[in-house]
């Protein structure tokens, strides 16, 4: 390169007037207006417009004709004020333009398959293909831009309050988090394989019995589970893990950790503490274990009039120990018959039987069940609704686990279609005590609900040998807006309680000495109480940019089958690699001969 850079293009501004400067970056877009030709030079900081002038200099002219979008150029020139009428308000460097006096191109470029710009409605699955070229789109710097401060912003912060950055092994043995590892065969043990860390749990855990007393790592996990627009397989972590610490240290260093990020990166003031919600109550008002609370339409239940009503749906429901309970939809009582059986068939797709509905009216009720219902009862419904003529008041009668969950999702549904969730808020909120276990029909078992070195709450230490499901523990979830960011818990410490943990989970001493031996020998050791917390920082990430999907905040994601499709990973090896590992591979088509 002939000419070298002085400045990036996007920082000039009419402050520069008069300067000479060399900017270098990408072709935006060209238009040639006879004697002129305009061009709009970009890199990562914003666009310039750069002047080719026949009358100046008639070479570059004539060179500027034959450029492209995407060439790649450096240009000199002095800064110049633009014409009143040409001044762009929209860019920040609108009121300027530079005139060109020296042009050196780099390179040429084909014609990218999609334009490099914002809002562009291409095939997902194209832009990966050319996640470079997708990656110079400035929506997509902005949100590595994002990622790049808050990482910087969690360093800086961590930093401060005594936490020191360990990292700890990729290439591990399987870890607790309950997805399918991803394996990496071993040449030098033939046979055996190393698992990617599903998060780095047992050794951040080993940090605090080595006396490490504030670990952070920003860390990469592997889990080989079903994708979603949150969910991809190999993601980052923030994780953390803090000796002698409580759940209320860990809530209040995260909190000012999350209100360092907001403020060094997006410029808002979060409002702490953040509200803290029990599990059971979260789901009773929001049929969510990860609320969104920036709008109401909360559940209500109402099993007690439904039960001395005369409708046989509700009467039997309660009857058989289940429950009915309902939220307003506030203004909704001009919904039409058929989007009424839209909605009860979208419930029904959710796994309850139906959808009972009550319009308020002005005089008073309209609905299929009135006649099942006295009047006083129907008065008492939608007072405990708070409802108001127009209202529509939509009933789910299930056992209460299907019932809550089901309105949460109407919840949900509602809110988008209604346009009720409000724009720039930022919406954080604890939820805690979750049930330590859940019951897995299908295996027959007990299993974590967090992982199995999550720690009960004390006070229900009891219940572990008499009521085990009601037992609840000291996981905690950090919420925002509706999504869950972190999760994390205080840990068992105690070598006897961890036991009956495993043995609860149906995993015999030899089978936890088997999989956590190295771990459990730690226990006897001298092991401090301790807890900590993990971040998805790709979830963080996609809500503080404002995008729906992870992928949006990664710079080379995988696609919801798992592939990189601009790698082509994964891609089989060649047959000397598998001998050398000692592996052989069968196809498809002989997977029932497994
Ligand atoms: P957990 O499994 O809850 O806890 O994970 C912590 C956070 O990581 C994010 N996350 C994911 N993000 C993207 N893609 C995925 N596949 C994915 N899976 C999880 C979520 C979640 O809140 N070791 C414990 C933490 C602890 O106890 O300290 C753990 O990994 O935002
Ligand atoms: P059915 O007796 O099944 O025809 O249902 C009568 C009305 O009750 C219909 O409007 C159903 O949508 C509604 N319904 C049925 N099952 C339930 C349920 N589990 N909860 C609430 N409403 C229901």
């Amino acid at each position: 390169m002939r000419l070298e850079r002085t400045h990036y293009c996007g920082t000039l501004s009419a402050e520069d007037i008069g300067q000479k400067v060399v900017v270098a970056g990408w072709v935006q877009s060209k238009r040639d207006h006879g004697g002129l030709i305009f061009l709009d030079l970009r890199d990562r900081s914003g666009l310039v417009q750069v002047v080719f002038d026949y009358e100046k200099n008639a070479s570059f002219f004539s060179e500027a004709e034959k450029l492209r979008p995407e060439y790649v150029l450096a240009v000199q020139g002095a800064v110049a004020r633009r014409s009143p009428e040409t001044v762009n308000p929209r860019l920040s460097t609108g009121e300027i333009e530079i005139n060109v006096e020296d042009l050196e191109v780099l390179n040429p470029s084909k014609t990218p398959p999609f334009y490099i710009e914002d809002g562009i409605n291409t095939d997902e699955n194209l832009r990966l293909k050319y996640r470079y070229l997708d990656l110079r789109r400035p929506e997509m710097q902005r949100s590595l831009l994002i990622r790049h401060r808050t990482l910087m912003a969690v360093r800086e912060y961590l930093n401060r309050r005594g936490f020191w950055e360990i990292e700890t092994p990729m290439l591990t043995r399987s870890t607790p988090e309950g997805a399918r590892d991803y394996l990496v065969p071993s040449r030098t043990s033939p046979g055996s394989f190393f698992a990617l860390p599903q998060s780095p749990q047992l050794f951040k855990q080993l940090l605090m019995v080595s006396g490490a007393d504030r670990y952070f790592q920003i860390a990469r996990c592997f889990r080989d589970e079903d994708l979603r627009a949150d969910r991809q397989p190999e993601f980052t972590q923030i994780d953390i893990e803090m000796s002698f610490s409580t759940v209320k240290d860990i809530i209040i260093e995260i909190e000012g950790l999350v209100s360092h990020i907001f403020k060094e990166v997006l410029k808002r003031e979060l409002m702490v503490p953040f509200e803290i919600i029990p599990y059971q109550e979260a789901m009773e008002r929001f049929g969510s274990d990860r609320p969104d609370n920036r709008f109401g339409m909360e559940i209500v239940d109402v099993s007690e009039i439904a039960g001395e009503s005369q409708f046989k749906v509700f009467q039997a429901m309660i009857q058989k120990g289940g429950v009915v309970k309902g939220i307003n939809a506030k203004g909704c009582g001009n919904f039409s018959r058929k989007e009424l059986d839209e909605l009860t068939q979208q419930v029904q797709r959710w796994g309850t039987g139906g959808l009972a509905w009550i319009i308020v009216t002005g005089d008073g009720f309209r609905t299929p069940i009135a006649k099942f219902f006295m009047p006083e009862q129907l008065m008492e419904i939608r007072s405990k609704l708070q409802a108001e003529p127009g209202d529509l008041l939509l009933f789910v009668a299930d056992q209460r686990e299907t019932a809550l969950k089901v309105l949460g999702q109407l919840r949900l549904l509602l809110a988008e279609r209604l346009d009720l969730i409000p724009e720039g808020i930022d919406n954080f909120l604890w939820v805690i005590d979750f049930p330590l276990l859940e019951y897995d029909q299908a295996e027959g078992r007990y299993t974590a609900n967090h992982h199995p070195f999550t720690a009960p709450l004390e006070e229900d230490l009891p219940l572990l040998s008499t009521d085990p499901l009601k037992v609840r523990s000291q996981a905690y979830d950090l919420v925002y807006n509706g999504i869950e960011v972190a999760g994390g818990s205080q840990r068992i410490y105690q070598k006897d309680l961890q036991e009956k943990i495993f043995n609860l989970l149906g995993m015999s001493s030899e089978e936890a000495e088997e999989k956590f031996g190295f771990f459990l020998e730690a226990f006897q050791y001298g092991m401090p109480p301790h807890g900590g917390i993990a971040f998805g920082l790709d979830r963080l990430i996609m809500l503080m940019a404002g995008k729906k999907s992870i992928r949006d905040v990664i710079a080379f994601p995988k696609t919801a089958a798992g592939n990189c499709l601009l790698s082509g990973a994964p891609a089989p090896v060649s047959p000397g690699q598998l001998k050398e590992l000692y592996i052989s591979t069968i196809s498809r088509d002989n997977k029932k001969n497994e």
